[in-house]
């Protein structure tokens, strides 16, 4: 095989972008991001506080306020959009290899998956921008009823560091279709290409205002939720960084959209296309570490052919290839970051000491970076705490079950609801399960199958509302009812 190691990228922006400026944060503050490979500072990013996040604010408000943004014509919107997905595009090898760096997840994966879904997702709202339609309303009397969808205003858009450009993408496409206005904050642990992103959109010609970002903690993000001129919050993440952001976005009422964490069902059936099967447990739970929202975390496997699955399963799992992010043949890197390793370390501890079976991995590779071996636990009961709450890495939990009766209930033995899938060839049983299971997203005889055009989000404590298609687009808008007196 031949290694072919991405040269590490230029880091081209590390300010913050206000009303069209690249600006330090106002206390001179500023704080470092890790490549995760090797534990070294890639950069020293500005700190923003709640004075940056209040400039950033007015800025966006003003775009928004007194245009240009709100009212210029629909389909020149869509055109700028489009144009900031052919700046990706043509920059995609810059800023898949930011991605790998920053993150630490594999160059191949930043080139085949986030940045073509990114841009895609860009261009799919893109088309949108000129489509957003009222009704006319046939009401009593002599009156003539119709609605208008209108953007919501400035949107604070809080994302994590597991796909930073996708989900960048994910919320900047429906609110600039919408026609908001956009205050983002970035994850601490992946500021880069979101920056990068900022570049390019006023390369674009996207107005000055119209995307702001502002890098920083927590503490920055609870100042844009706080801040009484953001009309809609958009937050992925923790559930319980979702509970503190509902406390303090209450005190204005602002929208709120939430897509948080989850423990997915992946339910495989005697009947199933076993090596697809084997093939899609892996996908779904290694793929970009573990550190997936939808990650197919609890792995129900029909008894019958336990035995048969777990040695391929395990192999798949043997056959991943750690190493540095940027080289070509990687499959597998680091972990995001310290915090993020010693929650995972502490998950297989609990998993050993409940009394599951660990098959493969278990421990921390090398003594630099965050490497965690990809892990398979075997004999996983539904009340152990690595069947019941969401690890976020390489650890497969597999529960075996002979009754098929039971099953549904099984998988909605949960707090969480984002995501499920089955695997079978009967389609009685696939539509059973489909219809039964709890999640917002159901995958059958696949998995993370994903599409601009399909909405995402979670039921119970997975998230609020959905992302990506119509429906995550009506998220960006307000419903306006004007009735005019026909005399
Ligand atoms: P987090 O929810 O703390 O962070 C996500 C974003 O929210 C970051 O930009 C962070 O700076 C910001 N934030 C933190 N506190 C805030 C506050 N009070 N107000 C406003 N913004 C705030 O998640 P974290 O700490 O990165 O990861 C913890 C766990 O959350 C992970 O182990 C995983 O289980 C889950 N998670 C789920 C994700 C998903 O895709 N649904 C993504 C990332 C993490
Ligand atoms: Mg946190």
């Amino acid at each position: 095989m031949t290694t072919t190691t991405v040269a590490s990228p230029k880091i081209r922006q590390t300010n913050m972008l206000i009303g069209g400026k690249w600006l330090e944060s106002r206390s001179g503050r500023r704080f470092a991001t890790v490549n995760p490979v090797n534990e070294q500072v890639i950069a020293e990013v500005a700190e923003g506080d709640s004075a940056d996040v209040d400039a950033a604010v007015k800025a966006a408000r003003a775009a928004f306020d007194s245009g240009p943004w709100s009212r210029m014509d629909a389909r020149d919107r869509g055109r700028l959009m489009n144009k900031l997905a052919d700046l990706m595009e043509a920059n995609l090898e810059e800023l898949a290899a930011l991605e790998s760096l920053d993150n630490g997840k594999p160059i191949r994966d930043a080139r085949a998956a986030d940045l073509p879904l990114s841009i895609d997702c860009l261009r799919y709202y893109a088309g949108w921008a000129d489509k957003l339609t009222g009704d006319t309303i046939p009401i009593r009397g002599n009156y003539f009823c119709y609605t208008r969808r209108e953007p919501v205003g400035v949107a604070g858009q809080i994302i994590p560091w597991n796909f930073p450009l996708l989900m960048a993408a994910w919320k900047w496409g429906p609110a600039l279709a919408a026609g908001c206005t956009i205050v983002m904050k970035p994850a601490e642990q992946t500021p880069l290409t979101c920056l990068r992103l900022g570049e390019l959109a006023q390369e674009a010609g996207i107005p000055d205002g119209v995307i702001n970002i502002v890098t920083g903690y927590g503490a920055t993000g609870a100042a844009i939720v706080k801040h009484p001129g953001v009309d809609k919050i958009a937050f992925t993440g923790h559930y319980e960084t979702a509970q503190k952001i509902m406390v303090d976005a209450s005190a204005t009422l602002k929208r709120l959209t939430f897509e948080l964490g989850g423990k997915s069902p992946n339910v495989v059936f005697a009947d199933a296309d076993l090596d697809a099967a084997v093939a899609g447990a892996e996908f779904g739970l290694f793929f970009n570490q573990g550190q997936c929202c939808c990650a197919g975390s609890r792995l129900f496997v029909e008894e019958s052919i336990h035995a048969k699955f777990v040695e391929k399963v395990v192999a798949r799992a043997k056959s991943r290839r750690l190493g540095d992010s940027l080289d070509t043949n990687t499959t597998q890197g680091p972990q995001v970051d310290l915090e993020q390793f010693q929650k995972i370390m502490s998950y297989i501890d609990k998993g050993k000491s409940e009394g599951a079976t660990c098959l493969t991995g278990g421990s921390r590779v090398g003594n630099k970076g965050f490497f965690i071996e990809p892990t398979v636990f075997d004999n996983v009961t539904d009340d152990m705490s690595i069947a019941r709450d969401e690890i976020f890495g390489p650890v497969m939990s597999i529960l075996p079950f002979k009754n098929v009766d039971d099953i549904i209930n099984r998988a909605n033995n949960t707090y969480y609801g984002l995501a499920a899938a089955v695997w079978t060839k009967d389609v009685q049983k696939a539509h059973r399960f489909a219809a039964g299971v709890r999640a917002g997203t159901v995958w059958v005889n696949c998995y993370d199958v994903f599409d601009a055009a399909a909405p995402f989000g979670g039921f119970k404590m997975s998230g609020l509302g959905r992302e990506l298609g119509a429906a995550g687009l009506a998220n960006y808008t307000e419903l306006k009812t004007v009735t005019m007196n026909l005399g």
